[in-house]
């Protein structure tokens, strides 16, 4: 069996992030929004940074606008993972694109989206589960509307809370509220560091959010102390490496740091994070690690293992992915 062919877990999706350009070219073409800034001419989205492409990202939200329109967007994405074996899930949705940070709103939009996502269960076979996402940049004072949000619809259904956008926006510790009002709601915590934030950063997100999983960490390995700190604590990073790759962190897969992290007994796990915007898939990723550091079929079960392990959903849903 080809390893791009074996069921795959993935913890690190962004729900918008995740869009088909033609599809959210389809939205803008309905709500008569002028993209073509966003989307090239050969239909793929265009940035030239980090920070353009956290803007080019809020554009092609932008579109997405209804409890609807994101139940469509739901559809698209599942079949697209399905198609690439992911028999689990775990996306990045956020309150603050889905009904403004406001609680009653966010209810509607997340009931379009689960209702979508289980109806995905029963005939694609994919299950789906929710982390509610702050975005940093938008400053600690959202962040506590958006983690009232997933307090208030923590559950089977949303299992976390993890922060994404610009980490070179104020300090892991600025949102400590948010993310301790999440964890008194039951919610299991991550959150973006190591990406574009050095080891610092995840020494922050490790003391000041007590996070049990990173998104990305990569920089890690920049740190041999927290190289063993994060391997004393089991601290599972969900790690993305096209994404780093086509936004400049490491000149090639080659570089990437993600085989001597999993050398130094760190647990890592492998996801796309935005695949549209970073031309790939899970097929691709696996593809190119096998290709790139000889990974083979144990090597990517070890990988779906300890990503099954450290999924947020509950002992039951977790037995029928392991
Ligand atoms: N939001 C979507 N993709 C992201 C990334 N790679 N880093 C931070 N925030 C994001
Ligand atoms: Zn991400």
């Amino acid at each position: 069996m080809s390893v791009m062919d074996l069921p795959k877990v993935e913890l690190h999706l962004h729900h918008e992030g995740a869009a088909p350009p033609a599809f959210i070219r389809q939205l803008a073409f309905e709500k008569k929004v002028d993209l073509s800034r966003i989307i090239a001419d050969d239909g793929s989205y265009a940035f030239e940074n980090f920070v353009h492409f956290l803007q080019v990202y809020e554009a092609a939200t932008s579109v997405l606008q209804s409890p609807e329109d994101f139940a469509r967007l739901t559809r698209a994405i599942l079949e697209q993972s399905a198609e690439q074996g992911v028999v689990y899930c775990e996306s990045f949705l956020s309150p603050d694109f889905c009904g403004g940070g406001d609680v009653a709103a966010w209810r509607e939009y997340l009931q379009a989206i689960q209702e979508t996502a289980l109806k995905a269960e029963a005939d694609l076979g994919i299950i789906l589960r929710g982390i509610v996402t702050p975005v940093r940049h938008f400053g600690p004072e959202q962040a506590k509307r958006t983690a009232l949000c997933a307090a208030e619809t923590a559950g089977d259904w949303i299992v976390g809370l993890g922060m994404g956008g610009d980490e070179g926006q104020g300090h892991q510790g600025d949102f400590a509220y948010a993310f301790d009002m999440a964890r008194e709601a039951g919610l299991r915590l991550t959150t973006h560091a190591g990406e574009f934030g050095g080891p610092d950063s995840v020494w922050e997100a490790i003391r000041d959010l007590n996070v049990e999983r990173i998104g990305h960490g990569v920089r890690a390995i920049e740190d041999s102390k927290l190289i063993e700190e994060l391997v004393a604590r089991q601290i599972t990073l969900e790690v993305c490496p096209g994404s780093n790759v086509v936004l400049g962190l490491y000149p090639s897969l080659g570089e990437h740091p993600i085989a001597r992290l999993r050398d130094a007994g760190v647990r890592v796990t492998v996801s796309t994070d935005d695949p549209p915007f970073f031309h790939t898939t899970m097929r691709r990723e696996y593809d190119m690690l096998s290709q790139t550091f000889g990974w083979d079929e144990s090597d990517f079960r070890a990988l779906n293992q300890t990503a099954a392990e450290a999924a947020f959903c509950d002992t039951a849903t977790k037995e029928r992915v392991m």
